[in-house]
C-alpha cells in the first residue's frame, strides 16, 4: 500500500452498480459498507432530490467534500460507496485517494439509461431527453473517473459475482 489507509472506495457513473456492488463486496470481504449519499440524507433529513431542489447542486457538493473529509477517522476497514459527482471536485479526488484503494465501475451510457429508466431519485437525470443527459455527463466525467481510480472494472453486462470476482482479484494485485 501507498502509505494511506486501507479502505475501498467505489466510483462510478449513476447506476453503475455501486450500492450493488458494494452490498456484494462487503460480504464478501466481511467488512462494513458506507454509502456517501445516504449519509447526508440521514444528517440532513431529507432525500438527495429535496436537497438539490431546496439548496442547489452547489450546496449537496459542499456536504459530500464535508462528509469525505470526516471518513478519514475510520479506523476499522470500510467500503465506500460514493455519489456518482463526487470525484469532480479535485479536492473530493485527493480525499478519495488517501482513504484507500479506488475502484471504478465503468458502464456505457446504454447500461446507465436502461438501469434507470424512470428513476425520479436522480435529479440530474431529470428532463426530456435522459440519454443525452448520460451521455453527456459521462462523456464529460469518463476522463475524470478514469484518473481517480487504481482500478477499473468494466461492469456492462456483466453478473455482480462476476465483477465482485474481479475487484477481488484486482486487490489482491495491488496488496502484493
Ligand atoms: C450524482 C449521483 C448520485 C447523487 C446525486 C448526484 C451525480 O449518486 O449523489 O444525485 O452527480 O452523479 P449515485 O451515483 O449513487 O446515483
Amino acid at each position: 500500500m501507498r502509505g494511506r489507509n486501507d479502505h475501498i472506495i467505489l466510483i462510478g457513473f449513476m447506476g453503475s452498480g455501486k450500492s450493488t456492488i458494494g452490498i456484494a463486496l462487503s460480504y464478501k470481504l466481511q467488512c462494513v459498507l458506507s454509502d456517501t449519499d445516504k449519509m447526508i440524507e440521514k444528517k440532513e433529513g431529507r432525500s438527495i432530490s429535496e436537497i438539490f431542489a431546496e439548496n442547489g447542486e452547489a450546496y449537496f457538493r459542499e456536504k459530500e467534500t464535508e462528509f469525505l473529509e470526516k471518513l478519514k477517522n475510520e479506523k476499522t476497514r470500510q467500503i465506500f460507496s460514493v455519489g456518482g459527482g463526487t470525484p469532480l471536485r479535485e479536492e473530493n479526488r485527493r480525499l478519495i485517494r488517501e482513504l484507500g484503494t479506488v475502484i471504478y465501475l465503468k458502464v456505457s451510457p446504454q447500461t446507465v439509461y436502461e438501469r434507470l429508466r424512470g428513476d425520479m431519485t436522480r435529479p440530474l437525470l431529470q428532463g426530456d431527453d435522459p440519454m443525452e443527459r448520460i451521455k453527456t455527463l459521462l462523456g464529460e466525467r469518463e476522463e475524470i473517473y478514469r484518473e481517480a481510480a487504481d482500478i477499473i472494472v468494466e461492469a456492462d453486462g456483466k453478473k455482480t459475482a462476476q465483477i465482485v470476482e474481479e475487484i477481488v482479484k484486482a486487490l489482491k494485485g495491488e496488496n502484493k
